[in-house]
């Protein structure tokens, strides 16, 4: 008897790469930036098949600001481009899209570019695409600590109550399945200040395939990868084996 693969059933991912894939094809970095755009297309054909429940990609960090001005300007008319490109395939393929981050940042017209989108998808259950921009982890444990405080300000929480269970609430993704997949293409091997609440139990799988060469057989490996991890959750290995059979 063959028992099914361990599918994970929220992956996040740090695309990075984008830039020296350009540079290696003496492009400019929005060159790689584009075809970036073509392996997010790639990887949620490849999640709606392998029934990956939702997907979180990092976008746009908090961080990206401090680029050069005009390469800012051109992920902003990329975004808008495949808002308006994509929404509707997503739509049909069951797709829920919502953007997460602090998106007061962005400029009215994009905002309401993403706000329709997620409104219109809003229904969609086959899988939750998450796009973060203007998100940082840190920025999220501090709005969910705010949100805490203010709370506590309005007599509604006891400041004594707050627990992981409340702060993990008020965090960006906390409706979704917990996080179990954290990959990271490019060949860096940090988290760069994305999900650092929700990856406190997720497995890392880091490569060094340049974010547009990451294809749906890259995808597969990942998951490949993920299905022979042993999670443990503290637990000695004895113990999950134990709790298989
Ligand atoms: C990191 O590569 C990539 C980004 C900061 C932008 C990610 C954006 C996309 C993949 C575009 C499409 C996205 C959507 C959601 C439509 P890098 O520029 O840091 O690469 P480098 O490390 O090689 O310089």
């Amino acid at each position: 008897m063959t028992s099914r693969p361990a599918i994970p059933r929220h992956i996040a991912i740090v695309m990075d790469g984008n830039g020296r894939w350009a540079k290696a094809r003496h492009r400019p970095r929005s060159f790689g930036h584009n075809a970036g755009r073509k392996a997010v297309r790639e990887v949620v054909e490849g999640c709606l098949r392998e029934g990956v429940e939702a997907l979180t990609l990092f976008a746009f960090s908090s961080e990206n600001w401090r680029r050069p001005e005009e390469e800012v300007g051109a992920l902003m008319t990329l975004f808008v481009r495949a808002l308006d490109k994509e929404t509707d395939e997503l739509h049909a393929q069951g797709v829920r899209l919502r953007f997460v981050g602090d998106l007061a940042a962005f400029d009215q017209p994009l905002r309401e570019r993403m706000q329709a989108a997620m409104t219109r998808t809003t229904g969609n259950r086959k899988l939750h695409l998450n796009i973060a921009v203007n998100y940082g982890g840190r920025w999220d444990i501090v709005q969910a600590a705010r949100d805490a405080a203010a709370a506590v300000g309005r007599g509604e929480l006891r400041a004594e109550a707050i627990d992981e269970a409340v702060l993990g609430s008020r965090m960006c993704l906390a409706e979704l399945p917990p996080l179990d997949l954290f990959i990271r293409t490019g060949g860096e091997c940090r988290l760069s200040n994305f999900l650092l609440w929700q990856a406190a139990y997720a497995e890392l799988h880091f490569t060094d395939t340049l974010w547009p060469d990451f294809d749906q057989a890259s995808l597969h490996r990942a998951i490949e990868d993920y299905g022979r991890r042993e999670r443990r959750y503290g637990r000695t290995g004895d113990q999950v084996a134990t709790d298989k059979g």
